[in-house]
């Protein structure tokens, strides 16, 4: 029985918000503590997406806006995050891409947890934050509403700690769950040409477990999985749920926001990815017809 297999796994945390909010400070800092809290040093963070334990739980987290997966996804329809962190900043307040961002979760419907961040700052406000996000349908559980907010700084490394137990809180009433014993799917994070290595891209593992040698079509592309990195940018042999790794081994770079398919054979992941990247030469013709990846997607 499938149901029988599926095990807790990683929530996978996006970070939205306004330009200049905070969102990358706010990641490197998570990444920074808990990093000398813990595991080995010398961490190179080279891709946007890495996990982080707290409390003996993994959380995944994405960095945005590089990630075009999101928007990406959100037009197919597809989910990639279980949770969003709205970053304001508590001097400036809500911006445009501050509500962009609610857009962009409401429709996902993925639950956000609002960090006011820069609260270090002088002209740090976090009631009128709280006041201006109200207007968007956003009210603190202080003021009679189900939103959390936590007041942070991404600087001094304040609040971050009740931020991470936000994340686990939510985390637990929510249940995310996967089948690590199937092959593997997921969505690309992002993808790009190296000189040396070829196509590289970074893919979210959102079922399954992903192994070196897997057979598969990632978008219009296809391959055999040559070698994973790891989000600490060491080796690895395998990904499971929620984790993020960098892989080589495709024909072509894909996009941010294609799925991936994991296949028993090569000669059909070949067969897949040559027919998916011919209709896709093919502009007038739907993408749909034959080689379609979300049937098996899910
Ligand atoms: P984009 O990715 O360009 O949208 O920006 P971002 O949201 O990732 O913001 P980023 O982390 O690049 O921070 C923007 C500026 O705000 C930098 O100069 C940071 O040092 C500063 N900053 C971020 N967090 C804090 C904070 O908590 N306190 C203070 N004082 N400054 C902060
Ligand atoms: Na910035
Ligand atoms: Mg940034």
């Amino acid at each position: 029985d499938a149901a029988e297999e599926l095990v807790e796994r990683p929530s996978v945390v996006t970070i939205m918000g306004h330009v200049d909010h905070g969102k990358t400070t706010l990641l490197d800092s998570i990444r920074n503590t808990k990093v000398t809290e813990g595991e080995a040093g010398g961490i190179t963070q080279h891709i946007g997406a890495y996990q982080v334990v707290e409390n003996g739980k993994k959380i995944t987290f994405l960095d945005t806006p590089g990630h075009a997966a999101f928007t990406t996804m959100r037009a197919r329809g597809a989910k990639i995050t279980d949770i969003t962190i709205l970053v304001v900043a508590a001097d400036d307040g809500v911006m445009p891409q501050t509500i962009e961002a609610i857009n962009h979760a409401k429709a996902a419907e993925v639950p956000i947890i609002v960090a006011v961040n820069k609260m270090d700052k002088e002209a740090a406000n976090a009631d009128r934050v709280m006041q201006e996000l109200t207007e968007h349908g956003l009210v603190s559980e202080a003021w009679g509403g189900d939103t959390i907010f936590v007041p942070l700084s991404a600087k001094t490394g304040e609040g971050i700690d009740n931020l991470l137990e936000m994340i686990l809180l939510v985390s637990e009433v929510e249940e995310y769950k996967a089948n690590p014993n199937r092959n593997a799917v997921g969505t690309v994070i992002e993808a790009q040409l190296d000189k040396g290595r070829g196509s590289v891209a970074t893919l979210l593992v959102q079922n399954g477990t992903l192994k070196i040698g897997d057979p598969i079509v990632v978008g219009n592309t296809y391959g055999r999985v040559r070698a994973m990195v790891n989000d600490k940018g060491r080796r690895v042999k395998e990904a499971g749920p929620s984790t993020p790794v960098e892989i080589t081994g495709l024909n072509d770079v894909p996009q941010a926001g294609d799925r991936f398919v994991v296949f028993e054979d090569e000669k059909t992941a070949r067969q897949i990815g040559e027919a998916r990247a011919q209709v896709a030469l093919v502009a007038h013709r739907g993408e749909k017809s034959i080689v379609s990846l979300d049937n098996l997607f899910e």
